[in-house]
């Protein structure tokens, strides 16, 4: 057997074949949404990532050229394109984990509440299916408002009976992708050795990103400087949205927060240890149902929900900020869920 040659301590490169796919156990991944401008470069980022072995790419249409598209490109994931809700069941069968960046992007002008109208809806039908096909998967929620599209989703799956809070992600990749960045462009330190935790939620004040716990910490930094980079990563949305001038919102840098998540998902789902992420997840360290913060993933999701750390004044300030404002959205995904 595989296991046995390997015991008999071979190394050639069958022996190292063999090790691979032993130590990546199979993994689907779906995507739905898999046609839009996240979706796409998303699907080539997990078709390329050795973890994922059956990846399934689902949009109301387009998907059976994105999918032979990608297919061809000789990496390990099979691929399979569905199109259309009665495709869905079969997209989402046997899922590990479930990427859903399905949804309108804002314009110039637009808050990210201006599209909860439109994308609630589209959350909700979709966790509908991920509740009657694969209640068991992690979900990985891109679709925006995330302050609301994650209590919507929580929602669906308590009245399916499926909830299971350590599964549910708001994907929050993206702000701490901007923070290091923006951080290691002003610090002067290659952006690579950076790291930055963002906490809140995904919503200009929300976004609350920890300057105050970068690392390497840096002294050249003004408090001025600080704020202006608290303000850059808050506002680091809109700056595409308006760049992109009615095209759109970012899809090739969330595509890439995206696939990162989905990797730590997967790491914590195959057992390797100390895979810390944020997101917003259900959690117990504010009054409010769910934050953004650092959590441990593991074999069933969230591991542990990691605590704040100590706060500068400032950042304890943008903290009792930004809880109304993450109240009042969580609770409008809630009471949406729950009356639609
Ligand atoms: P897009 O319009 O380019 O693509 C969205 C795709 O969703 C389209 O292909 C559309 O056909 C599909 N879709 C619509 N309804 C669907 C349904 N019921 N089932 C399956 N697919 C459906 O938009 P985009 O730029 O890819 O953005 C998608 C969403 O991601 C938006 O809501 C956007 O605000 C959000 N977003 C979130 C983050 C984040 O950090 N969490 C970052 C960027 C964008
Ligand atoms: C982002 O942060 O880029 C996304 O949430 C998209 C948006 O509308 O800003």
């Amino acid at each position: 057997s595989a296991e046995s040659a390997l015991r008999r301590g071979g190394n050639g490169p069958s022996a190292r074949r063999l090790f691979s796919s032993l130590s990546a156990p199979d993994r689907k991944v779906a995507v739905l949404g898999a046609a839009g401008g996240i979706g796409q470069p998303l699907a080539l980022l997990m078709k390329l990532n050795p973890l994922v072995s059956s990846l399934a790419l689902y949009d109301i249409a387009g998907t059976p050229g994105v999918a032979a598209d990608v297919s061809h490109i000789n990496t390990r994931a099979k691929v399979a394109g569905y199109a259309g809700e009665e495709q869905l069941g079969e997209a989402l069968e046997g899922s590990d984990v479930v990427i859903i960046p399905a949804g309108v992007p804002r314009k110039p002008g637009m808050t990210r509440d201006d599209l909860f109208n439109i994308n609630a809806g589209i959350v909700k039908s979709l966790c509908t299916a991920i509740a009657k096909y694969c209640p068991n998967a992690v979900v990985n929620m891109i679709s925006n408002p995330v302050n609301s599209t994650v209590p919507i989703a929580s929602e669906v799956f308590k009245k399916a009976g499926t909830y299971d809070e350590r599964k549910l992600f708001g994907v929050t990749t993206l702000d701490v992708v901007r923070a290091k960045t923006f951080y290691a462009g002003k610090a002067n330190i290659p952006a690579a050795d950076v790291n930055v935790p963002v906490v809140g939620g995904h919503a200009g004040i929300t976004i609350l990103p920890l300057f105050s716990q970068a690392t390497p910490a840096s002294n050249d930094l003004s408090h001025e400087d600080i704020k202006a980079l608290t303000k850059r990563t808050q506002d680091g949305g809109t700056e595409v949205v308006e760049a992109k001038a009615g095209k759109g919102s970012a899809t090739l840098s969330m595509a890439y927060a995206g696939a990162i998540f989905a990797d730590a998902c997967l790491k914590g789902l195959n057992g390797t240890p100390d895979i810390v992420e944020c997101s917003f997840v259900q959690s117990t360290i504010t009054e409010l149902p769910f934050f953004a913060s650092k959590v441990r993933l593991g074999k069933n999701g969230v591991e542990e929900v990691l605590g704040l750390g100590p706060l500068s004044d400032y950042e304890k300030e943008g903290f009792e900020n930004l809880k109304p404002e993450l109240k009042a959205s969580i609770e409008k995904g809630i009471k949406f869920a729950n009356q639609n």
